[in-house]
């Protein structure tokens, strides 16, 4: 354990997919500096993340994000106490970026290296929103990559109750926005154009993993959404995209939330959180909240800016690690397929 002097102020660095950020995050929980450098304009143009491009854009804006971090948190390298970095999930390519970058600063600096793991950064993201919120708790992650129910028992511990058998949940967004021509990432847009249709215009299945409660599953929701698309076409028709948008969140959101309260429930939690950049979803975050409200439970997700990728969840992931003294060597690798529980000293 290390003794606290002061504050304990961390930079995190985020480049495991599309976006190359840098934060200052004071005491785990107060954010003094959030730059994002998104590349969604790119990828947009291939509708979808390119991984190589992703490599090649975190390299060449890595440099001026992190200056940038400093800079707007009126800060100096000598200030910070531990750089933090995504060491996995994610892109291979991209994640190697930000590895080596924390571990040139970590060695040139002197300074504490700490490893984040990916999905535990987006989970910390709530703490920062919600600085009184402790485990235990029920936490859905639901972003383009993951989308798993687990108790986050302590700080640094969790357990998985469920997954999706098949495709995450911003994942199922984005491809059903792509073949209605939103673009890419098709999460935000989706949300926008669901507000204007009816939720019960199209009648889309709900999904279920049999005999595994908690499990997710989304391929056949996709597959009727996109069946439906395709008819509409075939017999000359244009498809009404709000409503399409509108019947699909309703289904998708349904399935996160039941599950959700039912796990809650049955493990005795009162608080349920969620992370991830599709817990930025307007419609998830009302039926959420008014499902715990229903049930005397408590709801807490992150703000819209630290629901999608940022340094600031792993600058706040990082500090029960500062805490503990849990630091990673200049051996640290990307790891592309980490698990949760996994090791992230290599
Ligand atoms: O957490 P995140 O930024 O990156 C990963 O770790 O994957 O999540 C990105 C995903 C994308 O699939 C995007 O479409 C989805 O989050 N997303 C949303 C919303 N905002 C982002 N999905 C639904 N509604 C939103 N408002
Ligand atoms: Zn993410």
């Amino acid at each position: 354990m290390i003794e606290k002097k002061g504050k304990i102020r961390i930079l995190g660095i985020e480049s495991s997919c599309d976006e190359t950020a840098a934060a200052v995050v004071e005491d785990g929980r107060r954010v003094i500096s959030n730059i994002i450098s998104s590349q969604i304009d790119i990828h947009t143009v291939y509708g979808g993340v390119v991984p190589e491009i992703a490599s090649r854009l975190h390299c060449q804006n890595i440099n001026g994000v992190i200056k940038l971090s400093l800079k707007e948190a009126g800060l100096g390298f000598e200030d910070i106490d531990a750089i933090a970095v995504t060491a996995g999930p994610g892109l291979v390519g991209a994640l190697l970026i930000g590895v080596s970058e924390a571990k040139a600063l970590a060695y040139v600096l002197r300074k504490p290296l700490i490893a984040v793991h990916h999905i535990e950064g987006h989970v910390a993201a709530n703490y920062i929103s919600h600085p009184e919120l402790e485990p235990p708790y029920v936490c859905l992650i639901v972003s383009g990559g993951h989308t798993n129910l687990c108790i986050v028992k302590d700080f640094e511990s969790y357990e998985i109750i469920g997954k999706s058998v098949d495709d995450a949940a911003g994942e199922a967004y984005d491809k059903v926005a792509r073949a209605v021509g939103l673009g890419y990432p098709g999460g935000p847009k989706v949300d926008k154009a669901a507000k204007d249709g009816d939720p019960h215009a199209i009648e889309l299945p709900l999904g279920e993993v049999s005999g595994r409660p908690y499990d997710f599953t989304f391929s056949g929701l996709k597959s009727a959404a996109l069946n439906h698309i395709n008819r509409i076409r075939m017999m000359g028709g244009t498809v009404n995209v709000s409503d399409l948008a509108a019947s699909f969140q309703y289904a998708v959101v349904t399935s996160l939330v039941e599950r959700t309260i039912a796990c809650a429930k049955e493990f005795g939690f009162r608080k349920v959180a969620m992370a991830g950049g599709v817990s930025a979803n307007s419609g998830l975050r009302a039926a959420m909240q008014f499902a715990c409200e229903r049930e005397g439970m408590s709801c807490y997700y992150p703000e819209p800016i630290y629901c999608t990728d940022n340094g600031a969840m792993i600058a706040a992931a990082a500090y029960p690690k500062f805490l503990r003294g849990d630091f990673a060597d200049l051996s640290l690798n990307a790891a592309p397929d980490l698990r949760l529980s996994g090791s992230l000293r290599r």
